[in-house]
């Protein structure tokens, strides 16, 4: 359903009652990537998971936008839903965003899962490919992020057994709003680096990778974890970048166990 929040209507869908657990998506994706885990959980939780400005059912900015931005939103989302206190789960670009939000308002999180996601800042290289995606995006529509990102999100082997997930994939990154990317694409470029924010990080964390992942390597994200204190981390086999869709099972059990020791 739909939320005016901080003057523009925002997607956010909800499922579940219990405690909150807010889930964020990646680029260029929306709340649709987080299919598996919102029918794990929603057994035992109020599930929620928003679609960031400009991308999914969400409206496009007219202005530029910034990861405090989204996070703004993300808090904003909380008061009007009367949540307090929720666990937090980002996903890759979804990561930046959380790193955002532990940074504004540290205690209105119980707990938090890394997924897929890394600490630093883009250098100078990753801000000129951003920017080409950014031109891309003009030229071609959402498909120039979808082309880009396809062949990384999923291992070879399950692009070869499941053609029905590329297929729908697929789908969703092609209706984004290819503007909505351009300005997804800007905030990540000029993300504040939040290495520095891993030691103060003092709710219990959860870190999972995809032992194929290329975007977020395992090596990285296992360094992320050791600078988290008490943060356990995992890295699923058979996962590339997407581990939420690739691997649901070996995902959801990770994060069903977690969240039991982080809301009991
Ligand atoms: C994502 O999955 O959200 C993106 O790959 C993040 C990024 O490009 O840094």
């Amino acid at each position: 359903m739909k939320h005016h929040i901080n003057g523009a209507e925002l997607y956010i869908a909800e499922k579940g009652q219990g405690a909150p657990v807010i889930l964020l998506h990646g680029f260029p994706l929306d709340h649709r990537m987080w299919q598996a885990q919102v029918e794990a959980l929603s057994g035992n939780y109020r599930v929620i998971t928003p679609d960031l400005r400009g991308m999914g059912h969400s409206d496009v900015p007219e202005a530029n936008i910034s990861m405090e931005q989204y996070a703004d939103d993300i808090l904003t989302m909380m008061d009007k839903m009367d949540i307090q206190k929720a666990a937090l789960g980002g996903f890759s670009m979804g990561g930046y965003v959380a790193f955002a939000l532990l940074r504004k308002a540290p205690k209105r999180f119980t707990g938090l899962l890394l997924a897929n996601t890394r600490p630093e800042a883009d250098g100078m290289e990753a801000r000129k490919n951003r920017m080409n995606m950014a031109s891309a995006l003009y030229d071609k529509g959402a498909s120039a992020a979808r082309d880009a990102m396809l062949p990384k999100l999923l291992t070879e082997q399950t692009a070869k057994d499941q053609p029905g997930l590329v297929e729908s994939l697929s789908a969703v990154m092609a209706s984004m709003p290819a503007e909505g990317l351009v300005h997804a694409s800007l905030a990540m470029a000029f993300r504040a680096d939040s290495v520095d924010l891993l030691g103060a990080i003092s709710v219990p964390t959860l870190v999972i990778a995809g032992e194929k992942d290329p975007i977020a390597p395992p090596d990285v994200m296992k360094k992320m974890a050791d600078a988290i204190p008490g943060a356990t981390f995992h890295a699923i086999p058979g996962a590339s970048h997407l581990a939420p869709m690739e691997q649901p099972e070996a995902f959801n059990a990770l994060l069903l166990e977690f969240l039991q020791g982080v809301t009991a």
